[in-house]
């Protein structure tokens, strides 16, 4: 097996969510469903097809919920396999048999370089995937698989890249880069976490996948409090890249499928239409009730 061929994921969900409060006061935010599936499947789905199979959540306090739903409930089971509901009881069970989850809290909530930092025990000497739960790609476009594949064949760590309007580039971690982007790859000589449009470097923005070598670790381990006093992964990249001889270095694959942002109110709502309009049970009442609603608007 190559020293770089991944097959662990991490998946931090210890966020508090308030953009969706008051949905989020007792409910994780990767809880709320995108029509019928809390957001969190979507990402552990997404491991799973990856080839990761080893699943680490990285949760706060609301750690139950999240448990519970990748469990198994005996009652409701018991109940749909006596009504014969074979349909229902399929999908109570997906989520059960999806992968190996496994949980470890992030105790304070120091930002995301210390709950990656959590991580460690768990993952020790392998590279890695790291997907942050309120991200979700659209599964009908490739990227994880093309960020794993381009690290076993590199060792570098891999950052997830999407070009975003230069007014939105303060939300996210944005990079510096050397060269061309080639096949979709490019060099990543700088990182700075959500800078203001007039600082930003460029107009790629880090969305949530990360392939990483372990020796960020020991980088998280030496950073500093960085933006809003937090240990920022943004800051340890930065020092990889900076590092190719001890870190391995850093690339960048730029992703233009489809992504939401599901920790966003309206990316959400956008989220739920996408997915909506191709699904076989919902989808053509949904697209003729959207021709119909856009007249009324
Ligand atoms: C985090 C990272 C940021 C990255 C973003 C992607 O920020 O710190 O670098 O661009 O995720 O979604 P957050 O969205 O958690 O504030």
């Amino acid at each position: 097996m190559s020293r770089f061929k991944v097959t662990k994921a991490v998946i931090p969900v210890a966020g508090l969510g308030t953009r969706f409060l008051p949905a989020t006061k007792a409910m994780p935010k990767e809880m709320l469903p995108l029509i019928d599936k809390p957001v969190i499947q979507y990402v552990v789905e997404e491991a799973v097809a990856a080839g990761l199979e080893d699943v680490l959540m990285v949760t706060g306090r609301n750690k139950n919920a999240l448990e519970n739903h990748f469990d198994r409930v005996a009652e409701l089971e018991m109940n749909l396999e006596q009504k014969g509901d074979t349909d229902r009881l399929q999908k109570v069970m997906a989520s059960t048999e999806l992968a190996n989850i496994h949980y470890v809290r992030q105790g304070d909530p120091r930002g995301l370089g210390h709950a990656v930092l959590r991580a460690k025990h768990h993952i020790a000497d392998h590279s890695f995937a790291l997907l942050l739960g309120d991200d979700v790609m659209d599964a009908r476009d490739v990227l994880l698989t093309k960020m794993l594949a381009l690290h076993e064949s590199t060792g570098e760590n891999i950052v997830a890249l999407m070009e975003v309007d230069p007014d939105q580039i303060h939300l996210y971690g944005c990079v510096v880069t050397e060269g061309e982007v080639v096949d979709g790859v490019v060099r990543v000589t700088g990182l700075i976490e959500k800078p203001k449009k007039e600082e930003a470097p460029s107009n790629l923005a880090v969305i949530g996948r990360y392939v990483l070598r372990p020796e960020i670790f020991d980088i998280l381990e030496e950073v500093k409090p960085g933006r809003g006093n937090e240990i920022q992964l943004t800051d340890a990249l930065m020092i990889a890249a900076q590092n190719r001889d001890r870190a391995g270095g850093v690339l960048g694959v730029v992703f233009d499928g489809r992504r939401y942002d599901t920790g966003d109110k309206l990316d959400f709502i956008k989220a739920t239409l996408r997915l909506g309009v191709d699904r076989e049970d919902i989808g053509q009442d949904l697209r003729d009730w959207l021709k119909d609603f856009n007249k009324e608007i």
